[in-house]
C-alpha cells in the first residue's frame, strides 16, 4: 500500500528506532570519524550507524522501494515509492551535543513527497505531515506565523559548509538583516522547517540544501500552510528554499532574491 497514512505511520516507528540508536550512541561519547565537503563537514559512526538501520527497517517492511540516504546515496532505482532520509540533521550539533539534531524521513510516491517526519532525537519532539492531511507535533495541528510585517519577523538561516559559499551567505545576510526583527540559526534545516510549521520561527531561508534537509521538514511547513519555493518560480531546492507564511513570503523572496541569495558558489 502506498497511501501516505501508511507510509508516515512506518516513517515514525523507524524514526523513532533511529533516534533511539543516536541517543545510546550519544550517551557514550562522539567523534568525528570522516570529513565530507569541507574539514567541518563531519560524519560520525552514528551518522552512519542509524542510516544503517533505518535502511534494514525500511527494507524489512518495503522491500521493493528506493531509499536515497545522506551517507550512502541511492534512490536511483525507477519504484513508486522512494524514502528520503537524513540519518542525522544537525551533525555539528550532535557533535558537540547542543540537543538540535534530528532524523528526518520522508516518503515520496511517483516524484511527490507525501508523508515526513522530523524527529528531534535529543528532545523527543517529533512533527509529522501527509499530503492534504495536515501538519502535526505530536497530536497538536500546525499553522505557520500570522506575521505580517517582514520588520517584526524572526526569520531562521542557515549556512554550508564551503568558505566562499559561506563568505556569499553572510553577504547576503548583511543584506537582510537591517530589514527583519532578527536572525536564528539552530543547526539543522529539518527542524528550522518545522519550527515555521508552528510559528516558531516565522520564516526560513537557506542556500545548498540537500532533499534530504527539506523533502520532511518542506512538507511539514506547507503542510501548516507556509509556501515553500524556490527564488524566482523555482522550486525548492540546492539553490534556495524559502519557507514563509503567504504574507511574508513575497516581501522575503523578493528581498533574496534582490540580494542574490540563490547564486553565489
Ligand atoms: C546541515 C544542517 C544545517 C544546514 C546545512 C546542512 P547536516 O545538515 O541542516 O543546519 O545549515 O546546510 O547541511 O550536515 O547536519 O546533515
Amino acid at each position: 500500500m502506498d497511501n501516505p497514512a501508511e507510509l508516515l505511520a512506518l516513517a515514525v516507528s523507524v524514526a523513532r528506532s533511529a533516534s533511539d540508536l543516536a541517543n545510546r550512541m550519544r550517551a557514550e561519547g562522539v567523534d568525528a570519524v570522516a570529513t565530507k565537503s569541507t574539514a567541518t563537514d563531519v560524519v560520525t559512526a552514528a551518522d552512519r550507524a542509524v542510516e544503517q538501520l533505518v535502511r534494514d527497517e525500511l527494507h524489512k517492511s518495503r522491500p521493493g522501494d528506493a531509499v536515497l540516504g545522506e551517507e550512502y546515496g541511492g534512490g536511483q532505482d525507477q519504484t513508486a515509492v522512494r524514502w528520503i532520509l537524513d540519518p542525522i540533521d544537525g551533525t555539528v550539533n550532535y557533535l558537540y551535543d547542543l540537543p538540535q539534531y534530528a532524523v528526518s524521513l520522508a516518503a515520496e510516491v511517483d516524484g511527490v513527497v507525501v508523508a515526513g517526519v522530523v524527529r528531534n532525537a535529543a528532545t523527543g519532539r517529533e512533527w509529522t505531515a501527509t499530503r492534504g492531511g495536515g501538519a502535526f507535533c505530536g497530536p497538536r495541528r500546525l499553522r505557520a506565523s500570522t506575521e505580517t510585517d517582514l520588520g517584526q519577523a524572526l526569520v531562521g538561516t542557515g549556512f554550508g559548509y564551503a568558505a566562499e559559499r559561506r563568505r556569499h551567505q553572510a553577504r547576503v545576510l548583511g543584506g537582510l538583516i537591517g530589514h527583519i526583527r532578527d536572525i536564528r540559526r539552530l543547526g539543522a534545516a529539518s527542524i528550522d522547517l518545522c519550527l515555521v510549521a508552528e510559528g516558531t520561527l516565522d520564516a526560513y531561508y537557506e542556500k545548498g540544501l540537500n532533499p534530504w534537509d527539506h523533502a520532511a521538514g518542506g512538507l511539514v511547513a506547507a503542510e501548516a500552510g507556509a509556501l515553500v519555493t524556490g527564488l524566482d518560480g523555482n522550486p525548492p531546492g540546492l539553490d534556495m528554499v524559502v519557507a514563509a507564511p503567504p504574507s511574508l513570503h513575497q516581501p522575503l523572496h523578493d528581498l533574496l532574491s534582490k540580494l542574490d541569495a540563490a547564486g553565489g558558489p
